[in-house]
């Protein structure tokens, strides 16, 4: 659960972030309608949208305006979304946030059209109710990388290339932490403050390194009932993510015998050899990282509260 004197300061912004989200999704095709709206009150923990907000509020006397940045939040936010529904479809995910996925609803044709036609809308408003080219470009940049880094994933994960440790913070830091990085960098160009800029960017770079090493560590030990998803999802897959690196580098699995033996016994081997513990050390060292972004931080009340969001992915267990 994200922290809760985050949630308290930025009520009225939270409240407003959801409205203007369906706002933006609203149209005159029920189909479309419902499954977004569905996905919309499932909650998430619109992560990336607060650090938005937080970023905009600049050093308190450079503050960006409440509407600019609550456009740009609600973009981050459906964006996100456009990418899960289509994540979901390539995954072959069951659930998400508590919900049965759209493709699971649906069909995979309708929710990846679904997804692309999100995308294309949150773009065409930001362009409109912004006309800052400088945040379309960063955002239009996060999404390429993210793309590019989930067709990288995608093909190491059909073991066309070993994977070790730097290309799995290659690929999480494409698909993750630089989109995080970009709502660091967008909520501090609201501002015009380019030192916030640069330093929100590398928050968000390792917050979200550490952020999907969490989210990698619960598919293993994850319980689904606080997760929203299915648990186990990545071996299914046959995915190597940063436990299943360290079991390799242990002795205690072989990447042969992802394809010869049960997952729930790679599982129980990975989980047994401790890699979960040296994976977690990896994801305190980008905990670390994210905290050093935020030293002398020139708005200390906003300072402690994105202090509090690192911390809060530290002890995530959904
Ligand atoms: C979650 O990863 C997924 C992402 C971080 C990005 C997915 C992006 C795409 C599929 C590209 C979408 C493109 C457009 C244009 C909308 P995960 O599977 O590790 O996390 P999970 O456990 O939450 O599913
Ligand atoms: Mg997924």
């Amino acid at each position: 659960m994200l922290s809760e004197n985050v949630h308290s300061y930025l009520k009225p912004e939270l409240k407003r972030l959801d409205e203007l989200m369906r706002e933006i999704v609203a149209g005159d095709f029920p189909l479309i309608n419902h499954g977004l709206e569905r996905l919309i009150n499932a909650g998430g923990k619109r992560l990336r949208g607060i650090i938005v907000l937080l970023a905009a509020r600049g050093n308190g006397a450079n503050a960006a305006p409440v509407e600019q940045a609550l456009e740009t939040a609600a973009a981050v936010e459906l964006i996100h979304l456009a990418t899960l529904i289509h994540d979901d479809v390539i995954d072959r995910a069951a659930e998400r946030r508590g919900e049965p996925t759209l493709h699971n609803r649906l069909d995979n044709q309708t929710a990846v059209l679904i997804g692309d036609h999100l995308y294309a809308r949150v773009i065409h408003r930001l362009t409109t109710a912004l006309e800052r080219l400088d945040i379309i470009a960063a955002l239009a940049r996060a999404v390429d990388t993210l793309c590019q880094g989930e067709i990288r994933q995608l093909h190491v994960s059909k073991l066309e290339t070993p994977l070790d440790e730097n290309g799995y913070l290659r690929i999480i830091q494409e698909k993750t932490a630089d989109f995080f990085s970009a709502c660091g960098r967008m909520g501090a160009l609201l501002t015009g403050d380019a030192e916030l800029t640069r330093r929100l960017s590398e928050y968000g770079l390792a917050l979200g390194t550490a952020f999907q090493i969490t989210d990698d560590l619960l598919d293993y030990r994850g319980r689904s009932e606080l997760t929203g998803k299915d648990s186990g999802n990545d071996l299914a897959e046959g995915r190597i993510t940063l436990p299943l690196i360290h079991a390799f580098k242990r002795g205690a699995v072989s990447t042969e015998e992802l394809t010869t033996t049960p997952a729930d016994d790679i599982a129980r081997r990975v989980i047994e050899c401790g890699a979960l513990e040296s994976a977690a050390a990896v994801g305190e060292e980008y905990i670390n990282r994210a905290l050093t972004a935020l030293n002398d931080y020139p708005n200390q009340e906003v300072g402690e509260l994105l202090r509090s969001l690192v911390l809060s992915i530290s002890s995530r267990n959904s």
